[in-house]
Protein backbone atom coordinates (compact mmCIF):
# COMPACT_ATOMS: atom_id res chain seq x y z
CA UNK A 1 0.00 0.00 0.00
CA UNK A 2 1.51 3.54 -0.56
CA UNK A 3 2.28 5.40 2.32
CA UNK A 4 1.82 8.91 1.03
CA UNK A 5 5.19 10.17 2.31
CA UNK A 6 6.30 11.83 -0.76
CA UNK A 7 9.87 10.90 -1.63
CA UNK A 8 12.73 13.84 -0.67
CA UNK A 9 13.58 15.12 -4.33
CA UNK A 10 14.75 18.62 -5.84
CA UNK A 11 12.40 20.35 -8.68
CA UNK A 12 11.37 23.81 -9.60
CA UNK A 13 7.58 22.84 -10.48
CA UNK A 14 5.74 20.19 -12.35
CA UNK A 15 7.17 21.32 -15.36
CA UNK A 16 10.45 20.63 -14.18
CA UNK A 17 12.83 17.89 -13.90
CA UNK A 18 12.36 15.93 -10.69
CA UNK A 19 15.64 14.63 -8.92
CA UNK A 20 15.28 11.81 -6.13
CA UNK A 21 17.94 12.74 -2.86
CA UNK A 22 18.82 8.79 -4.01
CA UNK A 23 21.09 9.79 -6.99
CA UNK A 24 23.59 11.19 -4.15
CA UNK A 25 22.92 8.27 -1.65
CA UNK A 26 23.99 6.11 -5.02
CA UNK A 27 26.83 8.75 -5.22
CA UNK A 28 28.16 8.03 -1.80
CA UNK A 29 27.81 4.31 -2.50
CA UNK A 30 30.02 4.24 -5.22
CA UNK A 31 32.73 6.17 -3.21
CA UNK A 32 32.43 3.74 -0.10
CA UNK A 33 32.83 0.68 -2.82
CA UNK A 34 35.94 2.60 -4.49
CA UNK A 35 37.23 3.16 -0.98
CA UNK A 36 36.93 -0.07 0.26
CA UNK A 37 38.94 -1.50 -2.22
CA UNK A 38 42.07 1.27 -1.63
CA UNK A 39 44.59 -0.05 0.72
CA UNK A 40 45.54 3.30 1.95
CA UNK A 41 42.10 3.10 4.20
CA UNK A 42 41.30 1.39 7.09
CA UNK A 43 38.12 0.40 8.31
CA UNK A 44 36.56 2.79 10.64
CA UNK A 45 37.46 5.64 8.10
CA UNK A 46 35.41 8.26 7.78
CA UNK A 47 35.04 10.75 5.18
CA UNK A 48 34.64 14.93 5.69
CA UNK A 49 33.74 17.35 3.64
CA UNK A 50 33.03 21.08 4.01
CA UNK A 51 30.66 22.40 1.96
CA UNK A 52 30.91 25.93 0.05
CA UNK A 53 30.33 28.83 2.25
CA UNK A 54 28.32 32.39 2.10
CA UNK A 55 29.92 35.04 0.94
CA UNK A 56 28.86 38.85 0.69
CA UNK A 57 30.82 41.05 -2.11
CA UNK A 58 33.74 42.46 -1.01
CA UNK A 59 33.10 44.75 2.21
CA UNK A 60 29.52 45.54 1.52
CA UNK A 61 26.56 42.97 3.20
CA UNK A 62 25.48 42.25 -0.08
CA UNK A 63 25.36 38.49 -0.34
CA UNK A 64 25.43 36.93 -3.94
CA UNK A 65 23.52 34.36 -4.71
CA UNK A 66 24.94 31.14 -3.44
CA UNK A 67 25.76 27.98 -5.59
CA UNK A 68 27.05 25.04 -3.82
CA UNK A 69 30.68 23.87 -3.95
CA UNK A 70 30.57 20.64 -6.70
CA UNK A 71 32.20 17.90 -4.79
CA UNK A 72 30.17 18.93 -1.84
CA UNK A 73 26.75 18.92 -4.00
CA UNK A 74 27.89 15.29 -5.91
CA UNK A 75 27.93 13.91 -2.11
CA UNK A 76 24.70 14.84 -0.20
CA UNK A 77 22.66 18.03 -3.00
CA UNK A 78 22.32 20.38 -0.06
CA UNK A 79 21.42 23.90 -1.48
CA UNK A 80 22.46 25.99 1.25
CA UNK A 81 25.81 27.46 2.15
CA UNK A 82 28.26 26.73 5.39
CA UNK A 83 27.60 23.05 5.90
CA UNK A 84 29.41 19.76 6.44
CA UNK A 85 28.98 15.96 5.54
CA UNK A 86 30.05 13.07 6.95
CA UNK A 87 30.26 9.57 5.56
CA UNK A 88 31.21 6.58 7.73
CA UNK A 89 33.29 4.10 4.87
CA UNK A 90 31.58 1.19 6.17
CA UNK A 91 28.50 1.75 6.39
CA UNK A 92 27.46 4.07 4.44
CA UNK A 93 26.03 5.81 7.16
CA UNK A 94 25.43 9.60 6.62
CA UNK A 95 25.55 12.67 8.91
CA UNK A 96 25.33 16.24 7.59
CA UNK A 97 26.19 19.10 10.23
CA UNK A 98 23.93 22.75 9.62
CA UNK A 99 24.93 26.00 10.33
CA UNK A 100 23.34 27.42 13.97
CA UNK A 101 21.50 30.61 12.88
CA UNK A 102 20.44 32.80 15.81
CA UNK A 103 16.67 32.81 15.97
CA UNK A 104 16.14 36.21 14.83
CA UNK A 105 17.52 35.35 11.36
CA UNK A 106 13.89 33.44 11.15
CA UNK A 107 12.70 37.55 10.51
CA UNK A 108 15.29 37.72 7.24
CA UNK A 109 15.60 34.14 6.19
CA UNK A 110 12.03 32.78 7.03
CA UNK A 111 11.27 29.93 9.17
CA UNK A 112 14.64 28.26 11.13
CA UNK A 113 14.82 24.59 9.77
CA UNK A 114 15.60 21.76 12.31
CA UNK A 115 17.63 19.06 12.33
CA UNK A 116 14.42 17.08 11.45
CA UNK A 117 13.57 19.28 8.51
CA UNK A 118 17.27 18.33 7.00
CA UNK A 119 17.00 15.10 7.92
CA UNK A 120 13.69 14.57 5.34
CA UNK A 121 15.10 17.08 2.79
CA UNK A 122 17.99 15.60 1.90
CA UNK A 123 16.87 12.12 3.26
CA UNK A 124 20.02 11.42 5.48
CA UNK A 125 20.81 9.24 8.61
CA UNK A 126 21.54 12.26 11.00
CA UNK A 127 22.18 15.37 10.76
CA UNK A 128 23.56 17.73 13.91
CA UNK A 129 24.11 21.76 14.26
CA UNK A 130 28.00 22.46 13.70
CA UNK A 131 28.67 23.03 17.21
CA UNK A 132 28.48 20.19 17.89
CA UNK A 133 30.74 18.36 15.29
CA UNK A 134 33.90 17.78 17.25
CA UNK A 135 31.43 15.64 19.77
CA UNK A 136 29.23 13.92 17.82
CA UNK A 137 32.92 12.95 15.16
CA UNK A 138 34.46 11.86 18.85
CA UNK A 139 32.06 9.34 19.76
CA UNK A 140 32.05 7.76 16.78
CA UNK A 141 35.79 7.32 17.37
CA UNK A 142 36.76 6.85 13.25
CA UNK A 143 40.42 5.72 12.50
CA UNK A 144 40.92 8.25 10.41
CA UNK A 145 38.84 10.94 8.86
CA UNK A 146 39.37 11.57 5.11
CA UNK A 147 39.55 15.12 3.98
CA UNK A 148 39.26 16.38 0.35
CA UNK A 149 42.55 18.13 -0.60
CA UNK A 150 43.52 18.05 -4.60
CA UNK A 151 44.59 20.30 -7.70
CA UNK A 152 42.03 21.17 -10.30
CA UNK A 153 43.92 20.65 -13.52
CA UNK A 154 41.90 23.22 -15.29
CA UNK A 155 42.26 25.96 -12.92
CA UNK A 156 45.42 25.18 -10.93
CA UNK A 157 43.68 25.80 -7.36
CA UNK A 158 43.16 23.38 -4.48
CA UNK A 159 40.10 21.78 -3.08
CA UNK A 160 39.34 23.26 0.50
CA UNK A 161 40.08 21.00 2.80
CA UNK A 162 37.43 20.62 5.70
CA UNK A 163 38.59 22.26 8.98
CA UNK A 164 36.44 22.88 12.55
CA UNK A 165 37.73 23.74 15.71
CA UNK A 166 38.89 20.48 17.32
CA UNK A 167 40.23 18.84 14.02
CA UNK A 168 43.74 18.46 15.36
CA UNK A 169 42.51 15.49 18.29
CA UNK A 170 41.66 13.18 15.08
CA UNK A 171 43.82 11.74 12.53
CA UNK A 172 43.19 13.18 9.14
CA UNK A 173 44.45 11.85 5.49
CA UNK A 174 43.52 14.70 2.67
CA UNK A 175 45.81 12.65 0.01
CA UNK A 176 43.66 9.64 -0.87
CA UNK A 177 40.07 11.10 -1.26
CA UNK A 178 40.58 13.63 -3.85
CA UNK A 179 41.71 11.07 -6.74
CA UNK A 180 38.93 9.04 -5.87
CA UNK A 181 35.98 10.98 -5.79
CA UNK A 182 37.18 12.84 -8.83
CA UNK A 183 37.26 9.42 -10.77
CA UNK A 184 33.92 8.79 -9.34
CA UNK A 185 32.76 11.85 -10.82
CA UNK A 186 34.28 11.07 -14.03
CA UNK A 187 31.77 8.46 -14.40
CA UNK A 188 28.08 9.75 -15.09
CA UNK A 189 25.37 7.15 -13.20
CA UNK A 190 21.60 6.74 -14.96
CA UNK A 191 20.35 9.62 -12.87
CA UNK A 192 22.93 11.67 -13.31
CA UNK A 193 22.43 11.36 -17.22
CA UNK A 194 18.71 12.31 -16.54
CA UNK A 195 19.62 15.90 -14.81
CA UNK A 196 22.55 16.39 -18.01
CA UNK A 197 20.14 15.64 -20.52
CA UNK A 198 17.53 17.72 -18.69
CA UNK A 199 20.02 21.04 -18.64
CA UNK A 200 20.90 19.96 -22.12
CA UNK A 201 17.71 19.84 -23.52
CA UNK A 202 16.44 22.95 -21.73
CA UNK A 203 19.64 24.95 -23.17
CA UNK A 204 19.39 23.29 -26.52
CA UNK A 205 15.22 25.35 -26.73
CA UNK A 206 16.79 28.32 -25.17
CA UNK A 207 19.25 28.79 -28.02
CA UNK A 208 16.63 27.42 -30.56
CA UNK A 209 14.83 30.58 -28.87
CA UNK A 210 17.09 33.00 -29.51
CA UNK A 211 18.19 31.50 -33.07
CA UNK A 212 14.56 32.35 -33.53
CA UNK A 213 14.43 35.69 -32.08
CA UNK A 214 18.07 37.72 -33.43
CA UNK A 215 18.48 40.28 -35.80
CA UNK A 216 20.38 42.83 -36.74
CA UNK A 217 19.97 45.92 -34.70
CA UNK A 218 20.30 44.06 -31.77
CA UNK A 219 22.96 43.86 -29.15
CA UNK A 220 24.80 41.25 -27.97
CA UNK A 221 23.95 41.27 -24.60
CA UNK A 222 20.17 40.91 -25.72
CA UNK A 223 20.94 37.22 -27.04
CA UNK A 224 22.39 36.86 -23.51
CA UNK A 225 19.54 37.82 -21.86
CA UNK A 226 17.21 36.29 -23.34
CA UNK A 227 18.98 32.75 -23.54
CA UNK A 228 18.81 33.32 -19.87
CA UNK A 229 15.35 34.24 -19.30
CA UNK A 230 14.23 31.13 -21.42
CA UNK A 231 16.19 28.34 -19.15
CA UNK A 232 14.85 30.24 -16.03
CA UNK A 233 11.46 30.64 -17.02
CA UNK A 234 10.86 27.89 -18.94
CA UNK A 235 13.41 25.18 -17.40
CA UNK A 236 14.14 26.10 -13.66
CA UNK A 237 17.45 27.03 -14.45
CA UNK A 238 18.37 29.89 -12.24
CA UNK A 239 21.90 29.58 -12.81
CA UNK A 240 24.06 29.17 -15.86
CA UNK A 241 26.98 26.62 -15.79
CA UNK A 242 29.41 29.81 -17.07
CA UNK A 243 29.27 33.54 -18.59
CA UNK A 244 27.94 33.62 -21.81
CA UNK A 245 30.06 34.45 -24.57
CA UNK A 246 27.82 36.14 -27.29
CA UNK A 247 30.66 36.74 -29.84
CA UNK A 248 29.32 38.79 -32.66
CA UNK A 249 31.75 39.70 -36.15
CA UNK A 250 35.16 40.16 -34.99
CA UNK A 251 34.44 39.11 -31.40
CA UNK A 252 33.57 35.98 -32.52
CA UNK A 253 37.18 34.87 -32.66
CA UNK A 254 37.83 35.93 -29.06
CA UNK A 255 37.72 32.60 -27.25
CA UNK A 256 36.10 33.88 -23.87
CA UNK A 257 34.63 36.62 -25.20
CA UNK A 258 31.48 38.31 -22.87
CA UNK A 259 33.58 38.78 -19.40
CA UNK A 260 33.84 41.97 -17.82
CA UNK A 261 36.02 43.81 -19.65
CA UNK A 262 33.96 42.55 -22.77
CA UNK A 263 30.99 42.46 -21.70
CA UNK A 264 28.67 41.60 -24.69
CA UNK A 265 28.01 45.05 -24.94
CA UNK A 266 28.31 45.18 -29.15
CA UNK A 267 25.56 45.81 -31.61
CA UNK A 268 25.02 43.30 -34.56
CA UNK A 269 25.40 44.36 -37.89
CA UNK A 270 23.89 43.04 -41.08
CA UNK A 271 26.22 40.16 -42.39
CA UNK A 272 27.91 39.61 -38.63
CA UNK A 273 28.72 36.43 -37.95
CA UNK A 274 27.51 35.06 -34.06
CA UNK A 275 29.18 32.38 -32.19
CA UNK A 276 26.67 32.06 -29.34
CA UNK A 277 28.33 29.41 -26.29
CA UNK A 278 25.53 29.43 -24.02
CA UNK A 279 24.90 26.69 -21.56
CA UNK A 280 22.40 26.34 -18.48
CA UNK A 281 22.78 24.28 -15.22
CA UNK A 282 19.87 22.58 -13.27
CA UNK A 283 20.49 21.34 -9.52
CA UNK A 284 24.36 22.30 -10.38
CA UNK A 285 23.98 19.91 -13.21
CA UNK A 286 25.45 21.58 -16.11
CA UNK A 287 25.26 21.91 -20.18
CA UNK A 288 28.04 23.69 -22.86
CA UNK A 289 26.15 24.57 -26.10
CA UNK A 290 27.59 26.63 -28.84
CA UNK A 291 25.46 27.51 -31.99
CA UNK A 292 27.09 29.79 -34.86
CA UNK A 293 25.43 31.39 -37.69
CA UNK A 294 24.94 35.05 -39.39
CA UNK A 295 22.73 37.36 -37.53
CA UNK A 296 20.58 37.95 -40.46
CA UNK A 297 19.41 34.10 -40.63
CA UNK A 298 21.26 33.71 -43.92
CA UNK A 299 24.24 32.44 -44.23
CA UNK A 300 27.14 33.85 -47.36
CA UNK A 301 29.14 31.43 -49.21
CA UNK A 302 32.36 32.25 -47.20
CA UNK A 303 30.17 31.70 -43.85
CA UNK A 304 28.99 28.28 -45.42
CA UNK A 305 32.51 27.23 -46.21
CA UNK A 306 33.69 27.97 -42.86
CA UNK A 307 30.76 26.45 -41.17
CA UNK A 308 30.67 23.29 -42.79
CA UNK A 309 34.10 22.80 -42.54
CA UNK A 310 33.55 22.73 -38.91
CA UNK A 311 30.41 21.28 -38.89
CA UNK A 312 32.02 18.05 -41.09
CA UNK A 313 34.75 17.90 -38.15
CA UNK A 314 32.35 17.72 -35.41
CA UNK A 315 30.47 14.97 -37.01
CA UNK A 316 33.86 13.01 -38.24
CA UNK A 317 34.36 12.79 -34.32
CA UNK A 318 30.93 11.68 -33.32
CA UNK A 319 31.06 8.41 -35.94
CA UNK A 320 34.49 7.67 -34.19
CA UNK A 321 33.76 8.28 -30.64
CA UNK A 322 33.10 4.84 -28.59
CA UNK A 323 34.62 3.04 -25.94
CA UNK A 324 38.95 2.50 -25.82
CA UNK A 325 39.29 5.81 -28.48
CA UNK A 326 42.01 8.32 -27.36
CA UNK A 327 40.33 11.79 -26.73
CA UNK A 328 44.21 13.10 -27.96
CA UNK A 329 43.38 11.33 -31.79
CA UNK A 330 40.13 12.84 -31.91
CA UNK A 331 41.18 15.96 -31.56
CA UNK A 332 43.66 15.32 -34.46
CA UNK A 333 41.40 14.19 -36.06
CA UNK A 334 39.49 16.85 -35.92
CA UNK A 335 42.27 18.83 -36.88
CA UNK A 336 42.90 16.81 -40.05
CA UNK A 337 39.48 17.52 -41.30
CA UNK A 338 39.25 20.89 -40.92
CA UNK A 339 42.66 21.25 -42.42
CA UNK A 340 41.33 19.43 -45.53
CA UNK A 341 38.24 21.65 -45.97
CA UNK A 342 40.37 25.17 -45.37
CA UNK A 343 42.71 23.04 -47.94
CA UNK A 344 39.03 22.98 -49.94
CA UNK A 345 38.58 26.51 -49.38
CA UNK A 346 41.54 27.78 -50.85
CA UNK A 347 42.99 29.50 -47.75
CA UNK A 348 46.34 26.74 -47.26
CA UNK A 349 47.96 24.19 -49.40
CA UNK A 350 50.25 21.25 -49.56
CA UNK A 351 50.73 18.35 -47.63
CA UNK A 352 48.38 17.92 -44.71
CA UNK A 353 50.43 15.66 -42.78
CA UNK A 354 53.02 17.88 -42.78
CA UNK A 355 50.57 20.97 -41.95
CA UNK A 356 49.74 18.56 -38.64
CA UNK A 357 53.83 17.89 -37.92
CA UNK A 358 54.16 22.07 -37.59
CA UNK A 359 50.83 22.35 -35.84
CA UNK A 360 49.19 24.24 -38.14
CA UNK A 361 45.94 23.04 -37.06
CA UNK A 362 46.36 24.84 -33.75
CA UNK A 363 46.62 28.40 -35.54
CA UNK A 364 43.09 28.52 -36.61
CA UNK A 365 41.67 26.23 -33.65
CA UNK A 366 43.46 27.13 -30.43
CA UNK A 367 41.53 25.15 -27.91
CA UNK A 368 41.23 21.73 -27.05
CA UNK A 369 38.05 19.80 -29.04
CA UNK A 370 36.47 19.11 -25.97
CA UNK A 371 36.35 18.00 -22.08
CA UNK A 372 34.49 16.36 -19.36
CA UNK A 373 31.22 17.69 -18.06
CA UNK A 374 28.94 17.22 -15.33
CA UNK A 375 28.55 19.25 -12.13
CA UNK A 376 31.34 21.78 -13.33
CA UNK A 377 31.44 22.74 -17.03
CA UNK A 378 34.90 21.95 -16.99
CA UNK A 379 34.87 18.82 -14.89
CA UNK A 380 36.86 17.09 -12.41
CA UNK A 381 39.55 13.85 -13.48
CA UNK A 382 40.84 15.01 -17.00
CA UNK A 383 44.33 14.12 -15.79
CA UNK A 384 44.77 11.33 -13.02
CA UNK A 385 47.47 10.52 -11.59
CA UNK A 386 50.10 8.69 -14.75
CA UNK A 387 48.29 11.32 -17.21
CA UNK A 388 50.33 13.69 -18.95
CA UNK A 389 49.39 16.58 -20.89
CA UNK A 390 51.27 16.75 -24.15
CA UNK A 391 53.03 20.13 -24.44
CA UNK A 392 52.37 20.48 -28.17
CA UNK A 393 49.99 23.75 -29.62
CA UNK A 394 46.67 22.86 -28.77
CA UNK A 395 47.17 19.69 -27.69
CA UNK A 396 48.38 21.41 -24.68
CA UNK A 397 44.64 22.90 -24.31
CA UNK A 398 43.16 19.89 -23.97
CA UNK A 399 41.22 19.51 -20.82
CA UNK A 400 41.84 15.92 -20.77
CA UNK A 401 44.04 13.35 -22.72
CA UNK A 402 42.55 10.01 -21.57
CA UNK A 403 41.04 7.03 -23.22
CA UNK A 404 37.25 7.16 -23.47
CA UNK A 405 35.06 4.69 -21.43
CA UNK A 406 31.22 4.65 -21.12
CA UNK A 407 30.13 6.81 -18.87
CA UNK A 408 31.81 9.13 -19.31
CA UNK A 409 30.36 12.99 -20.70
CA UNK A 410 32.23 15.13 -22.82
CA UNK A 411 31.93 17.99 -24.77
CA UNK A 412 32.64 17.93 -28.43
CA UNK A 413 33.24 21.74 -29.73
CA UNK A 414 35.78 22.17 -33.03
CA UNK A 415 36.22 25.45 -34.04
CA UNK A 416 37.85 27.82 -36.56
CA UNK A 417 39.26 31.23 -35.93
CA UNK A 418 40.63 34.20 -37.49
CA UNK A 419 42.57 35.45 -34.66
CA UNK A 420 44.97 38.42 -36.37
CA UNK A 421 47.53 37.80 -33.40
CA UNK A 422 48.07 33.67 -34.46
CA UNK A 423 47.61 34.53 -37.87
CA UNK A 424 50.43 37.37 -37.32
CA UNK A 425 52.47 34.27 -35.81
CA UNK A 426 52.31 31.79 -38.01
CA UNK A 427 52.75 34.41 -41.67
CA UNK A 428 56.57 35.26 -39.51
CA UNK A 429 56.85 31.61 -38.53
CA UNK A 430 58.65 30.01 -42.22
CA UNK A 431 57.43 26.25 -40.91
CA UNK A 432 53.75 27.32 -40.87
CA UNK A 433 54.01 30.54 -43.56
CA UNK A 434 54.24 27.79 -46.65
CA UNK A 435 51.15 26.15 -46.51
CA UNK A 436 49.18 29.60 -45.97
CA UNK A 437 47.98 31.34 -48.84
CA UNK A 438 48.24 34.91 -47.41
CA UNK A 439 46.22 36.90 -49.96
CA UNK A 440 42.94 34.46 -49.48
CA UNK A 441 43.50 34.48 -45.73
CA UNK A 442 43.83 38.29 -45.61
CA UNK A 443 40.01 38.51 -46.64
CA UNK A 444 39.26 36.07 -43.58
CA UNK A 445 40.74 38.57 -40.95
CA UNK A 446 37.28 40.28 -39.23
CA UNK A 447 35.23 37.49 -40.39
CA UNK A 448 35.64 36.17 -36.34
CA UNK A 449 35.14 32.12 -35.67
CA UNK A 450 32.62 29.75 -35.62
CA UNK A 451 32.34 27.22 -33.09
CA UNK A 452 30.09 23.96 -32.91
CA UNK A 453 29.44 22.63 -29.78
CA UNK A 454 27.60 19.23 -28.71
CA UNK A 455 27.47 17.48 -25.20
CA UNK A 456 27.42 13.86 -25.53
CA UNK A 457 27.42 10.83 -23.45
CA UNK A 458 29.96 7.86 -24.04
CA UNK A 459 27.58 4.71 -24.94
CA UNK A 460 29.06 1.03 -24.49
CA UNK A 461 29.42 1.27 -28.22
CA UNK A 462 29.49 4.92 -29.38
CA UNK A 463 27.90 7.87 -27.79
CA UNK A 464 24.66 9.56 -27.49
CA UNK A 465 24.03 12.98 -28.61
CA UNK A 466 22.25 15.61 -25.19
CA UNK A 467 22.58 18.63 -27.57
CA UNK A 468 19.56 18.93 -30.28
CA UNK A 469 19.71 22.22 -31.81
CA UNK A 470 19.33 22.72 -35.86
CA UNK A 471 23.06 22.19 -37.09
CA UNK A 472 23.07 22.13 -40.64
CA UNK A 473 22.96 25.70 -42.95
CA UNK A 474 19.62 24.58 -44.19
CA UNK A 475 18.52 23.84 -40.48
CA UNK A 476 19.30 27.16 -39.00
CA UNK A 477 18.14 28.87 -41.77
CA UNK A 478 14.95 27.41 -41.92
CA UNK A 479 14.23 28.09 -37.73
CA UNK A 480 15.61 31.03 -38.32
CA UNK A 481 12.80 32.07 -41.18
CA UNK A 482 10.55 30.88 -38.74
CA UNK A 483 11.04 33.67 -36.60
CA UNK A 484 10.77 36.24 -39.03
CA UNK A 485 7.71 38.57 -38.65
CA UNK A 486 6.96 37.85 -34.87
CA UNK A 487 10.43 38.64 -33.18
CA UNK A 488 10.55 40.36 -30.28
CA UNK A 489 10.45 44.65 -30.62
CA UNK A 490 13.67 45.87 -28.90
CA UNK A 491 13.66 48.97 -27.00
CA UNK A 492 16.25 50.63 -28.99
CA UNK A 493 13.69 50.74 -31.54
CA UNK A 494 11.49 52.66 -29.76
CA UNK A 495 14.28 55.50 -30.10
CA UNK A 496 16.31 56.62 -27.35
CA UNK A 497 15.34 57.19 -23.87
CA UNK A 498 16.07 61.19 -23.20
CA UNK A 499 17.09 62.15 -19.74
N1 LIG B 1 32.04 27.51 -22.50
C1 LIG B 1 33.39 27.20 -22.24
C2 LIG B 1 33.83 26.06 -23.01
O1 LIG B 1 33.28 25.78 -24.05
O2 LIG B 1 34.69 25.31 -22.62
MN1 LIG C 1 31.26 26.27 -24.40
MN1 LIG D 1 33.11 23.63 -23.65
Amino acid sequence: MASGRVEPAYCRGSHTLVVSMAMFKQNRQRLCERLHKNNKVPKGAVILLQGGEADTRYCSDHEPLFRQESFFHWMFGVEEPDFYGAVEVDTGKTMLFAPKLPAEYAVWMGKLLTEDDFKVRYEVDEVYFIPEIAKVLKEKSPSVLLTLRGLNTDSGKYSREAAFDGISEFKVNNEVLHPEISECRVFKSDMELEVLRYANRVSSEAHKEVMRNVKPGMYEYQMESMFHHYCYFQGGLRHLSYTCICGSGDNASVLHYGHAGAPNSKQLHDGDMCLLDMGGEYYCYASDITCSYPCNGKFTEKQKGIYNAVFKASRAVMAAVKPGVSWVDMHLLAERVQLEELAKLGLIQGDIEEMMKVRLGAVFMPHGLGHFMGIDTHDVGGYPEGTERINEAGLRSLRTSRTLEHRMVLTIEPGLYFINVLLDQALANPEQARFMCQEVIEQYRGFGGVRIEDDIAVTEDGMECLTVVPRTVEEIEQLMAEGEGHKVTLPQEAGKPSV
